[in-house]
């Protein structure tokens, strides 16, 4: 079988014979070439080896993350432009109100947490720091007794008729993130929504051999004990209340309200359970020291992508403090327009143990499924380890605010 480099276009590999520059010798099949591997003539990593001399049109073309884009932006016309870089910018489609239509992938209102989310991340810089001893960075982390390759899961997502023009399948979509999550040595995360059956995400997760998280919109207090009943019972590795759905006010029929939780409804959810719990939609210090009062094995700083509730701060605002509150007691997770490995390293650096990725992760299950899925963690991971390097981390302990200029 022969290969072509999808990002130089230039370097062919032919597993007959091997790679005498790269001393990949005859007959080297492309699973056994190492991680490490890159390319000669432009240094990317094994994943961008393309089938090149396959005989359909379907086989040669070229199937890098660029190719998933475009198909996403066909698929996603006139909600998301699929642009260069998501963030929330009022000039981009998805954003600006939408008077009652559905939210897309935009933000709430006029999507200015959602932009906010982007501004505060990228007040951040990264101190390059290169003279000290080389070391290939660790980036593996045990987060619920399950070993990671990367301190990066996929943020729960869901609602592919309301949010995602109804391109795909629901379940076509949940098996995505979930599966290229665990190729890629990691967890993805399905949440619920009123358009799909609702124990369809917690099912898909149930069945993913343990690598996934269900989360749950905060629903009548009876209903969630019923749905974390039903989670106990899956292959699930935690379970997780997204507190910030109270402000999903779509979910209007009388079965399917959302509540705001309180202390005691928090504590009785991490009672009725064995599964870690995680509690979501954390963006102040009282919220996130009451999470840890309850019991819950984690806590994620997030604001919905900016989903919920308008005029809010940015994730990266937050993050510090949150974290000095309850770092090294129960793990922080964090998202917010974190894009590419070098986002996850700020976030790390601010506080998070694990950063997670939602919208480019819809995209990509949307238009090629796990596959997509896994080239784009693969994609994060790659500049994750580049800069790590480049700022003199060798392990994430070392990772701190040390490493960033504001
Ligand atoms: C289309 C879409 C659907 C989402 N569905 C859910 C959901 O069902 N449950 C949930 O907890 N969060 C949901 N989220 C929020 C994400 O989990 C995550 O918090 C947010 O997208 C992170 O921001 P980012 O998209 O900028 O990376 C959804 C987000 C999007 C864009």
């Amino acid at each position: 079988m022969k290969y072509l480099c999808s990002n130089c276009k230039m370097f062919k590999y032919d597993e007959e014979r091997g790679d005498e520059k790269t001393s990949l010798p005859p007959g080297t099949k492309i699973e056994n070439i190492p991680n490490s591997w890159r390319c000669p003539v432009c240094g990317v990593n094994k994943y961008y080896l393309q089938p090149l001399d396959n005989q359909t049109k379907e086989e040669t073309e070229i199937k890098d993350l660029t190719y998933y884009r475009d198909i996403a932006r066909k698929l996603l016309t006139g909600f998301c432009g699929v642009y260069p870089v998501c963030d929330g910018d009022p000039d981009h489609i998805c954003t600006g109100q939408k008077y009652g239509a559905p939210i897309g992938l935009g933000g709430a209102g006029q999507a200015k947490t959602f932009e906010a989310n982007y501004q505060a991340l990228q007040k951040y810089r990264l101190m390059m720091r290169v003279i000290k001893a080389h070391h290939e960075p660790e980036m593996s982390i045990k987060i619920f007794e399950k070993d990671l390759k990367i301190p990066v899961m996929g943020a729960a997502l869901s609602g592919v008729k309301s949010s995602l023009k109804d391109a795909v399948p629901e379940v076509f979509f949940y098996e995505g993130l979930l599966k290229g999550a665990r190729n890629a040595g990691t967890i993805g995360m399905v949440g619920n929504t009123p358009t799909s059956p609702e124990d369809l995400g917690v099912k898909t997760v149930g069945e993913n051999q343990g690598w996934g998280i269900p989360f749950f919109k905060p629903q009548s207090q009876p209903r969630l004990l019923e749905l974390f009943e039903q989670a106990e019972k899956l292959d699930v590795l935690a379970t997780g209340v997204d507190l910030g759905g109270a402000g999903s006010t779509f979910w209007v029929t009388p079965e399917k309200q959302v509540f705001r939780k309180s202390e005691m409804e928090l504590q009785e959810l991490v009672d009725c359970t064995e599964k870690p719990v995680i509690f979501k939609g954390i963006m102040n210090t009282e919220d996130a020291a009451t999470v840890l009062d309850s019991g819950a094995s984690a806590c994620y700083v997030s604001n919905h992508g900016g989903r919920v509730l308008d005029c809010g701060q940015g994730v990266a605002e937050v993050l510090p403090e949150i974290s000095k509150e309850i770092s090294g007691k129960i793990p922080v997770l964090a998202d917010g327009t974190v894009r590419t490995g070098f986002d996850v390293l700020k976030i790390l650096a601010l506080g998070a143990d694990v950063a997670l990725i939602g919208r480019p992760l819809a995209r990509m299950a949307i238009a090629g499924g796990e596959k997509a899925v896994q080239m784009y963690f693969d994609y994060v991971k790659d500049d994750l380890r580049r800069a790590m390097i480049l700022t003199g981390c060798d392990t994430l302990q070392e990772i701190s605010e040390n490493i960033l200029i504001k």
